[in-house]
């Protein structure tokens, strides 16, 4: 498996350092809570909003040295409607018994439409999430150093396993509801998020790059939340999927419980798909910059496919696409190199590839088989990234040694 280390860093690093460190300073927030999933709010520029319920229970297991044995404990509990087992820390199973409920203002009819929309959109919407957002995360400066310099920073492949796993639980057709698993995976993503809070900071290599000292603010949240649906959604527009306005609306809305369940706060989370674009145009657009630690990730993200082919075919593939739908000033900041002939055949033939396949949903029974298909891959996808183990999220207790 391709490695990514200190050393790897500064080789295809080059000079970005000073170009991503101007690029990371946030512009003012002025988004208003009017504009939220509540309609309220105290309007606090969520730059210094990190998460006060998880941060100081997490904080206190790490200190405590229990992780080892509450990883154990959070390794069995699987499903939505599981008890939490029993031995959880009490400050702990309270946080964890408040954070799993869903938010009252959750609409089970969108997210039942939302399933609906995942059914019909799934192979679209695993291409955008992998080469959009995926591959957009290594150009958002917050989050390329916070996984770099975090412990799965020395395990990329199992990392990435684990952002999969939550792709996979949010377009399952029953993520939020008993037996799904999507509240789990959020929970404990939460509880991640707060313990890399309280690590990241004790980092030897952290001072020096970053230029916020507690990551993973409540702002940092929403740019990642935006490089994920709403990204996703400017995608498929551009590429004229037709989308009927109910699905556009449950897809939001899924992505709303979602950013609720990470612990994003309610009065941050975009009510509709116009205050979301305008808050995107204010937290995600300014802030995409390169940076050494990102384009390290990315050239390991574009070598995922080597173990099986070497790299020949799969990596110029993966760079050809990541250029068609990043553009070109995004994939030159992650040093992706020119393919002429992919990026030709990929921009001829990926619109030809929807044209038919949207054809093709027309004839009885195709989306089914199509659904069918796409899972068949996505569940292939998690078995090879996680070498076939099954995939667990698990509270680290430190960060990448390298
Ligand atoms: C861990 C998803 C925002 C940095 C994780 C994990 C998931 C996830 C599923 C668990 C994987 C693991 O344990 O390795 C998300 C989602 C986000 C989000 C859906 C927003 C909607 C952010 C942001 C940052 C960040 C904004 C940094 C600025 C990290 C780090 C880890 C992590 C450093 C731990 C990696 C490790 O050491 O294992 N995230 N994340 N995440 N996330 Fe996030």
């Amino acid at each position: 498996m391709a490695e990514l280390s200190r050393r790897r860093l500064l080789t295809t690093g080059g000079a970005l350092g000073a170009v991503g460190a101007l690029a990371t300073a946030a512009p003012a927030w002025s988004w208003s809570p009017l504009g939220s999933v509540v309609g309220s709010g105290a309007g606090t520029d969520p730059r210094w909003v990190w998460d006060d319920e998880a941060d100081p229970v997490v904080a206190a297991v790490l200190d405590s040295g229990d992780v080892p044995a509450v990883n154990a404990l959070l390794r069995t509990w699987k499903t939505n409607d599981q008890p939490l087992p029993a031995g959880l820390p009490a400050d702990l199973r309270d946080l964890m018994e408040k954070a799993r409920q869903l938010p009252a203002w959750v609409d089970r009819g969108k997210l039942a439409t939302a399933v609906r929309f995942n059914q019909l959109r799934g192979t679209y919407l695993g291409v955008t999430y992998g080469f959009a957002s995926g591959m957009m995360s290594t150009a958002i400066p917050h989050e390329a150093r916070a996984v770099y310099y975090s412990a799965g920073g020395a395990d990329m492949k199992d990392r990435i396993s684990k952002t999969a796993k939550l792709g996979y639980d949010v377009g399952s057709p029953n993520a939020f509801q008993p037996g799904g698993q999507m509240v789990v995976t959020c929970v404990k993503t939460r509880l991640v998020h707060a313990a890399v809070r309280h690590l990241l900071p004790q980092s030897p290599h952290w001072e020096g790059v970053a230029d916020e000292r507690v990551p993973i603010s409540q702002r940092d949240l929403m740019v990642t939340w935006h490089s994920l649906p709403t990204t996703v959604m400017k995608q498929l527009r551009r590429w004229r999927v037709p989308i009927a306005p109910a699905h556009a609306a449950a897809f939001l809305h899924s992505w709303q419980v979602t950013g609720h369940l990470l612990g994003i706060r309610d009065e941050y989370l975009p009510a509709t798909w116009t205050e979301a674009n305008a808050q995107a145009a204010q937290v995600l657009d300014p802030v995409l910059a390169p940076t050494e630690e990102g384009v390290a990730l990315a050239d390991f993200l574009l070598d995922l496919g080597a173990e099986v082919d070497g790299g020949t075919f799969t990596r110029p593939f993966l760079g050809a696409f990541t250029r068609y739908t990043l553009g070109d000033q995004i994939a030159d900041w992650l040093q992706i190199p020119r393919e002429p002939g992919w990026d030709q055949a990929i921009k001829v033939g990926w619109p030809a590839f929807i044209r038919m396949r949207e054809l093709g949903t027309i004839l009885p029974g195709a989306p089914q088989l199509y659904w069918t298909f796409d899972e068949f891959i996505r569940r292939g996808a998690l078995f090879y990234l996680a070498e076939g183990h099954p995939i667990s999220i698990e509270l680290p207790t430190g960060n990448n040694p390298d």
